[in-house]
Order: structure tokens, then C-alpha cells, then sequence
């Protein structure tokens, strides 16, 4: 009886480990996104479009945005007023620091596009 629940649990364990192992294969196979334009508010000065291929430098990896700041769903993120310059979204690196930031007149035209 013991022996058998063990032999489940090991068979368990392994095909969680061939699942990792299909899963960091198409992982790396995985490209990322063509580019897309955000939903643009009334306020907004233009829309903005997100480039995938614009942010695969600097050796910026997935997991700098997945999933900490954004879902891997287009459409999940608030676009709501200016929440996308915030900390939480594309403020966390446009802050004039890491990248270009939200704030500075000079860039605004850099994300919204007319
Ligand atoms: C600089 C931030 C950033 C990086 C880095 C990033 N993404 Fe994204 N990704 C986004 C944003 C923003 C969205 C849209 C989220 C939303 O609308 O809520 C998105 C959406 C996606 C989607 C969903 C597209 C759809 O049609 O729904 C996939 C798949 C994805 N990313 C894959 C990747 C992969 C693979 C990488 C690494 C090669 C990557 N992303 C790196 C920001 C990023
Ligand atoms: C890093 C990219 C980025 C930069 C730089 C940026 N924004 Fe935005 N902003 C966004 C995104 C994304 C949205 C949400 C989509 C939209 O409303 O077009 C947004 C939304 C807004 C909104 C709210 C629109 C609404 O009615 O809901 C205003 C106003 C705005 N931005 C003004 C500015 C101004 C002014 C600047 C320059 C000082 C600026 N933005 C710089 C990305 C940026
Ligand atoms: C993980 C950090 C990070 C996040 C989050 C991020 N960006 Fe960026 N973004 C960068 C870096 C780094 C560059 C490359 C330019 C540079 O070196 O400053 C860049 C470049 C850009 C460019 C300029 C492309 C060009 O050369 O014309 C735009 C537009 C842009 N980002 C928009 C956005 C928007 C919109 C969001 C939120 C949806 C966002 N970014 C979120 C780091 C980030």
C-alpha cells in the first residue's frame, strides 16, 4: 500500500519535471509579440503603441515586465487616466533613470504617437 502511494508520488514528480522541461523548451522558442497600440484616453496627447522588439535590448529579459508588471493578455493592464505612468506600469523604467521618463515635455511624443 505505502510503496504504491510512493511510486505515485515519484511518477508524480517526474512528469512535473518533463512538463518544466517542454515548457522552458517553448519558452525560449517563444517570440515575442508584433506591436499593438493601448486603448488611448480622452486626455491622451496620441496613442501609444508598445514595441516587444524595442524593449528586447539592454538585456531586458520577459520576466522584467512578465509578470510582475504586466500580464502576458493584451488588454489586462489599467490604461485608465494616467495610470500607465506610474511605477506599477511603464514608470517603473520611464523615470528618466532606466529609460526616458512620463514626465519629461520633451518625451511625451517619444510613447504618444498623433
Ligand atoms: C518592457 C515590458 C515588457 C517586456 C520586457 C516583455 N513584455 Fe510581453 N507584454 C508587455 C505588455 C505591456 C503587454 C500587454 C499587457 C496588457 O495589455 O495588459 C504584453 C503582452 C504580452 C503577450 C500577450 C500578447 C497578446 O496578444 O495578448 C505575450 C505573449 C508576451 N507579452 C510575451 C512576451 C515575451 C515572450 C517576452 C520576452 C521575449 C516579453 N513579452 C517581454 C510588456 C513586456
Ligand atoms: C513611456 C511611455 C509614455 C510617456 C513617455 C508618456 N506617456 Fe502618457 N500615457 C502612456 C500610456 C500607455 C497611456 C494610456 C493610453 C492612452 O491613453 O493613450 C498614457 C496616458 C496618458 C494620459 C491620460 C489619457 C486619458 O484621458 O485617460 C495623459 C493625459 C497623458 N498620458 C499625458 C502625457 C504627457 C503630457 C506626457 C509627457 C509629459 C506623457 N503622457 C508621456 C504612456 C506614456
Ligand atoms: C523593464 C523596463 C521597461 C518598462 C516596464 C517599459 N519600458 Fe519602454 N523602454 C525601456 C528601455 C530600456 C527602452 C530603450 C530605450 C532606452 O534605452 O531608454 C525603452 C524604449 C521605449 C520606447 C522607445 C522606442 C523607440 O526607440 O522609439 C517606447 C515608445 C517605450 N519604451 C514605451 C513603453 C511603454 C508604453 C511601456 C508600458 C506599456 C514601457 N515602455 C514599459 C524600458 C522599459
Amino acid at each position: 500500500m505505502l510503496k504504491g502511494k510512493r511510486a505515485g508520488v515519484l511518477l508524480v514528480a517526474a512528469a512535473v519535471g518533463l512538463w518544466f522541461l517542454a515548457a522552458g523548451i517553448s519558452m525560449a522558442e517563444l517570440k515575442s509579440p508584433a506591436d499593438f497600440t493601448f486603448e488611448q484616453g480622452k486626455t491622451s496627447p496620441g496613442k501609444v503603441t508598445f514595441s516587444h522588439g524595442k524593449h528586447m535590448v539592454n538585456d531586458i529579459k520577459c520576466t522584467a515586465c512578465h509578470f510582475r508588471v504586466f500580464k502576458m493578455k493584451k488588454g489586462s493592464a489599467d490604461t485608465s487616466g494616467e495610470a500607465m505612468h506610474n511605477n506599477t506600469a511603464c514608470g517603473l523604467c520611464h523615470d528618466g533613470k532606466k529609460s526616458f521618463s512620463v514626465s519629461d515635455e520633451n518625451d511625451c511624443a517619444t510613447c504618444h504617437r498623433k
